[in-house]
């Protein structure tokens, strides 16, 4: 009784959406073995490329997948084995990219007694368990596929957005840790009205120009007046890659998620492998390790390979 299953990477709050839009990348993440275990333990298989948690009780991915089978009311447990694309850490949501790659192969093992708004909660567990927060901005588009929007936390209410066809994304992952507790934790606590009034004119006119496939309306609706302010001083460079970014043609340019890594949005390939190469160029040329990708938007979620 196994499963294979690709998990996507995805970038969390796109700039203006803090803790409420994502999207999901395409072809970029992670496989994932699960098995059913004789003795009915959970494991985590030790991985050859990176040094990840293996007490069940400290790996995201072990984490959603019990309470998914405590909710399920099933006492069996599994063996997880992962392939990454991607080093942990990074921003583009790595371990989202476990926890929901283990609660969707084991509802898939169990005769899927689940639908997908559902697995988003048990996904959830795992992201409250690393970050202390149960957050679902990576989790959502990594099972949902494309855009993502958590109108609501209490109840969940997760809306899917659509993908315009040229967009593309450039990433770049300098090698510095951010971990997401303390990205988080440096963040204020309140936010003067007038900062709000444009964040939340900025998110609605993102979501309209994702339905428009308007993207100038993308473009100029992605700045974050909250969050980037204060967690760019966090990431080697930042201004420097946004603004040469936008020199080579980006419609826009923020953190991914919780940083290090930086996205910027374009409108055709051509253009992004263009800020793609000056990412790495600019990190390459002061000697700071830095991977970079460009994918399109994932329109497909989580799935069975
Ligand atoms: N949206 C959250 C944050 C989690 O920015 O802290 C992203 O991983």
């Amino acid at each position: 009784n196994s499963i294979k299953v690709f998990s996507p990477s995805t970038v969390a709050n796109v700039g203006c959406g803090y803790d409420v839009l994502g999207f999901a990348l395409d072809g970029i993440g992670e496989e994932m073995i699960v098995t059913e275990t004789a003795d009915g333990k959970m494991e985590i298989e030790e991985n050859e490329k990176f040094d990840l948690p293996l007490k069940p009780e400290k790996n995201v991915a072990t984490v959603a997948a019990k309470a998914l089978l405590e909710a399920a009311g099933v006492e069996k447990g599994y063996r997880f084995s992962f392939d990454k694309h991607i080093h942990p850490g990074s921003g583009m949501g790595t371990s989202a990219s476990s926890s929901a790659g283990a609660v969707f192969a084991v509802n898939e093992l169990i005769g899927r007694p689940f639908d997908t708004k559902q697995l988003v909660e048990f996904a959830m567990e795992g992201e409250k368990m690393l970050s202390g927060k149960a957050h679902a901005d990576n989790v959502a588009p990594n099972l949902l596929g494309g855009f993502t929007l958590v109108r609501a936390y209490g109840p969940l209410d997760v809306l899917q957005l659509p993908t315009p066809e040229d967009l593309y994304v450039a990433i770049v992952h300098p090698q510095v840790v951010v971990k997401t507790t303390d990205a988080k934790r440096m963040l204020k606590q309140t936010v003067k009205l007038e900062k709000a009034v444009s964040q939340w004119g900025n998110v609605g006119g993102l979501v309209s120009g994702l339905y428009e496939s308007d993207y100038d309306l993308i473009g100029r609706s992605m700045e974050d007046h909250i969050v980037e302010p204060i967690r760019k001083l966090l990431i080697p460079l930042y201004d420097d890659v946004k603004a040469q970014a936008m020199t080579d043609g980006a419609i826009g340019c923020s953190i991914a998620g919780s940083g290090p890594s930086i996205f910027a949005f374009a409108k055709g390939k051509e253009t992004a492998e263009k800020i793609k190469a000056s990412m790495q160029s600019i990190y390459d040329e002061v000697g700071i390790l830095a991977y970079t990708y460009l994918s399109k938007i994932g329109t497909e979620g989580v799935r069975v390979i």
